[in-house]
């Protein structure tokens, strides 16, 4: 069998990473795909940078979208980030020059995931984005295949690492929050721009996703209702605490019915978490989904949220997917069949500010 030979554009803590796990784990991953998994070109903003990984193997693009017109790949695998820019150039050309795509980048597929869903059906390819929510954690296979035959009719949790970092360090040390971001910076778990950490817009691009696939519904980042964790002090968590609560800040996405129409509600916002709730013990970069379907019962999933090896284990984990064959419609459902979201209700009842999660 011929190996899945892969272009991978972006070497930053994630891209670095997955050449990392590819090394490492070759051929436990050759034996469990069927065949081997090969990176054939790269491309990076700065070629030269040490990243502890030797380039020498690999045929170097200066260009990042001349790794979708390559003859010799059959998977581009984008981890540059960024909405818009050349990660979504580099996405387009990809699916439509007959190459699958897997992505970490959540804000692209947030944003523009319809497009690109519909691009690779009609193409006949796979679009891959695991590592776009909850890092390491297998959530979107948990969702959209695992738990498929269930009507999902909650679904919250933990979405961003550096916030859950940031407020577990406040929690634990009584730290102030700049310090607390810094380190979260270092330790390689923030956005390039923190502000989409810390004003919550990171885990709103992944709720609109995972509220898609569970819901079976257009994604629709502009419905998120949103705020972040840039306002909490140390006061606030102790006062919490004097409460019998912690702070985390909670995606939650829920159907309901209002006027006989059918709404979906997503929102991310901190919230006050009772200490004996599943999410009060989630600590550090970790982040956890709760998802409750109708046969199923609660699901939780928990896990690295952020960093190299979790998020690389998911990109890698797709590519197997790829290399078995495994072509599973992006989200469960093919696009024409996802009902649109409906519009956010500006009466949007699942409670504001610091809401209480028992
Ligand atoms: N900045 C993100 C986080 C990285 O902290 O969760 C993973 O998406």
């Amino acid at each position: 069998t011929q190996p899945l030979r892969i272009a991978l554009a972006g070497l930053g803590t994630v891209g670095a990473g997955v050449i990392r796990l590819l090394d490492a784990n070759g051929s436990l991953i050759a034996a469990r795909a069927g065949r081997a998994i090969e990176v054939v070109a790269v491309s990076a903003r700065n070629r030269s940078k040490d990243r502890g990984i030797d380039l020498a193997p690999y045929a170097w693009e200066d260009d990042m979208t001349a790794l979708a017109m390559r003859p010799d790949v059959d998977v581009v695998v984008e981890l540059v980030g960024g909405s818009d820019g050349p990660a979504l150039t580099l996405a387009r050309q990809a699916l439509g020059g007959g190459k699958a795509l897997v992505t970490a980048n959540k804000a692209m597929i947030a944003h523009h995931g319809m497009e690109l869903a519909t691009l690779a059906e009609a193409h006949g390819l796979a679009l891959k984005f695991e590592a776009a929510v909850a890092g390491g954690i297998p959530v979107i296979k948990g969702l959209g295949e695992g738990a498929a035959a269930n009507r999902i009719e909650r679904l919250y949790g933990i979405l961003n690492g550096t916030c859950n970092y940031i407020l577990t360090q406040m929690e634990s040390t009584g730290a102030d929050f700049g310090g607390v971001l810094k380190a979260a910076q270092d330790l390689g778990y923030a956005e390039a721009d923190p502000t989409f950490d810390v004003e919550g817009v990171d885990a709103a691009h992944k709720l609109a996703i995972l509220a898609a696939l569970a819901f079976g519904t257009a994604v629709d980042f502009g419905a998120v209702d949103i705020s972040g964790i840039s306002r909490i002090r140390a006061a606030d968590i102790a006062q919490a605490d004097a409460l019998g609560h912690v702070i985390r800040l909670v995606g939650q996405a829920e159907v309901q019915t209002v006027d006989g129409e059918r709404r979906l509600f997503q929102r991310v916002q901190p919230v006050l978490v009772a200490k004996d709730h599943p999410l009060a013990a989630v600590d550090g970069p970790t982040n956890a989904v709760v998802a409750e379907g109708n046969f199923v019962g609660r699901l939780l999933f928990q896990g690295r949220g952020a960093g190299d090896g979790p998020t690389a284990s998911a990109v890698v984990a797709d590519l197997i997917d790829i290399a078995r064959g495994n072509a599973v419609a992006p989200f469960s459902l093919p696009v024409a069949l996802l009902e649109k979201a409906p519009a956010a209700d500006p009466g949007n009842r699942l409670g504001r500010h610091y809401m209480r999660f028992t």
